[in-house]
């Protein structure tokens, strides 16, 4: 039995150990334990209907597990990091801290819970079942090495605005998303949050217009936190009255073209893996799945 403590509000040194927990189990790993939306919820110390969960063997031992609870667009979100070498079933570190988890969202009204897994395994499989979630979506995490062919970008495109864009981004963003449970229903608090990270660079967001029109975009990322820098298409989006034109493939060329100008030697894209057409596309590239992150589901 561990000892599993709730912090629905995060301190300054709460933040300080769950991240250095968190950078930890990233390098052994090799993928961020925590999505973006859920690394924004922590950094920001938690905002309602947040609640963090941290795993101590013993009450003033090291972190070996820590959970989050955030409330999502209509469903909750719970994520589960366990220390590599806490991870066996007999530790039962990742059931106890879904476990608290899913009892704070009963308590909180409950409702639909989605716990993501990058690099899904048996024991997790095994967690998830054992915390009553069934296993729904997995999302690919696609690689490319660059730069690729000769195949050159179709379109124009202008460096995205801040304070004045993005109310018709989010409208074409959010047009395009429409039933993506996490990528639609962004918000101007969604997208103000993302131009305050370090990592925002308006040149990488790049907007192309048609018919007086934002018909669609490309927003590149830079990852610096691992050995070898690493590129991202982060955010592609088309207007569903342009899609199917050719413009997204020219969109995605357009923000590898600003990825490599920028030295970037691989880059990376997460993709629903029943996104038909934009895993087609992503494969005609050159993209191939580097791994899966999987959502188990559930009620509470
Ligand atoms: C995915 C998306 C960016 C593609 O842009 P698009 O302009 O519609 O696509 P294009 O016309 O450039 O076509 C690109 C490729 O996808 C294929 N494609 C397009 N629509 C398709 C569909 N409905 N089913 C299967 N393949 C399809 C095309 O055949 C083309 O293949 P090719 O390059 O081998 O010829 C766009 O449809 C979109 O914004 N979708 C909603 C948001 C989304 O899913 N974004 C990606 C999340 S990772």
């Amino acid at each position: 039995m561990n000892a599993v403590e709730i912090k629905r509000r995060m301190g300054e040194s709460d933040i300080a150990e769950v991240s250095q927990l968190l950078q930890e189990v990233a390098l052994i790993d090799a993928h961020a334990p925590l999505g973006e939306h859920q690394w924004l919820d922590l950094v920001h110390g938690g905002r309602k209907g947040f609640a963090g969960f941290v795993a101590r063997e013993s009450v003033d031992g090291p972190l070996v597990g820590y959970a989050q609870l955030s409330r999502g667009h209509n469903t909750w979100a719970v994520e589960v990091v366990v220390r590599p070498d806490h991870r066996s079933p007999r530790q039962a570190v990742g059931v106890e801290l879904l476990s608290a988890a899913l009892g704070e969202a009963r308590r909180l009204g409950g409702g639909h819970v989605h716990l993501w897994v990058a690099k899904p395994t048996v024991d997790t499989d095994a967690m998830a079942e054992q915390g009553g979630l069934a296993r729904g979506r997995d999302l690919y995490q696609m690689r490319l090495a660059l730069p690729i062919s000769d195949e050159r970008p179709r379109v124009k495109t202008r460096p995205f605005q801040p304070g004045v864009d993005e109310a018709t981004w989010l409208e074409v963003n959010n047009r395009a998303f429409a039933s993506h449970p996490e990528q639609g229903g962004w918000t101007l608090d969604t997208i103000l949050e993302r131009e305050a990270e370090p990592w925002f660079d308006q040149d990488g967001f790049l907007v192309h217009e048609r018919d007086g029109r934002m018909a669609g975009s490309c927003w590149t990322k830079v990852h610096r936190e691992g050995e070898a820098p690493m590129g991202e298409i982060y955010v592609i989006s088309m207007d569903p009255d342009f899609q199917g034109l050719g413009l997204g493939r020219s969109l995605v060329l357009a923000g590898l073209d600003h990825l490599c100008a920028l030295g970037m030697q691989v880059t990376m894209l997460y993709v629903d893996a029943g996104n038909d057409p934009a895993v087609s596309l992503y494969r005609s590239l050159g993209f191939e799945v580097d791994h899966v992150d999987r959502a188990y589901t559930g009620d509470v």
